[in-house]
């Protein structure tokens, strides 16, 4: 017998991670959502949960298994994330923000199904509230991980992003990119900070980014101190 001995940097402290698209209904049977598997949010939460955290997931709707150990919080709208990220927000220390928010919802929910009439239908859409930057505002002592998903101009955007949500790292991919697109256990990411890149990670599973993100926040958090 022996006894396991692993890295738990994360030990004590408290991760809320948000994954997956958000859901925005039209009617009872219909809805808009984003492009998003939700598996670079899930191996976030899984990862900081063996490197010792107490782990909240903020789940929109995807087809995973939920990680064991880890509490998770299911959501829909954008709005129902921002409440259960926000009502949250004071306890946690680190907060990755992977999900995929819709960025407008429709104006009206109809209470009952649309039903077919003319050739066209004209959806109006109103912007959603930006969770990560609300969070960017309120912000004391936590670490902020935000994330862009890009298909051009990526360290541009990326920078822009960081300083507008005023988050302590962001985690930028180019979706475009062979091995970074969506639904793959893949990932190629650029993480920046105020200062510029960070660092530069090659293709690798979604796991290993996920600990090396986890790492530079443990990394940084302690540094605060
Ligand atoms: N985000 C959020 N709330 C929103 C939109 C985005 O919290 N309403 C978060 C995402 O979870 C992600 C980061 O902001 O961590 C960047 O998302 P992205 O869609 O790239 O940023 P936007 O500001 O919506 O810009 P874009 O016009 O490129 O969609
Ligand atoms: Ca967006």
């Amino acid at each position: 017998f022996m006894q396991e001995q692993t890295y738990k940097p994360l030990q004590g402290k408290k991760v809320l991670v948000t994954a997956g698209g958000t859901l925005e209904r039209i009617d009872p049977v219909r809805y808009i959502t984003n492009d998003s598997s939700g598996k670079m949010g899930y191996a976030l939460a899984e990862e900081a949960h063996r490197m010792g955290a107490e782990v909240t997931l903020v789940t929109a709707p995807t087809a995973l298994k939920f990680p064991s150990g880890v509490q998770v919080v299911e959501v829909q709208s954008t709005e129902d994330m921002l409440q259960a990220v926000v009502s949250r927000l004071e306890e946690m220390d680190i907060i990755f923000k992977a999900a995929a928010v819709a960025d407008y919802r429709p104006a009206v929910q109809a209470a009952q199904k649309i039903k077919k009439s003319g050739d066209e239908l004209v959806i109006k859409l109103v912007k959603n509230p930006d969770i990560l930057q609300t969070i960017g505002e309120r912000k004391t002592t936590q670490f902020i991980v935000g994330f862009a998903a890009e298909t051009n101009d990526v360290d541009k955007y990326a920078m822009d992003k960081l300083i507008r949500k005023n988050c302590d790292l962001l985690v930028a991919n180019d979706v475009t990119e062979a091995g970074a697109g969506f639904g793959v256990d893949t990932n190629v990411v650029r993480v920046f900070d105020r200062n510029g890149l960070v660092e530069a990670l090659p293709m690798q599973s979604k796991s290993n980014v996920a600990r090396r993100l986890l790492q530079l926040a443990a990394e940084r958090i302690k540094g605060d101190n």
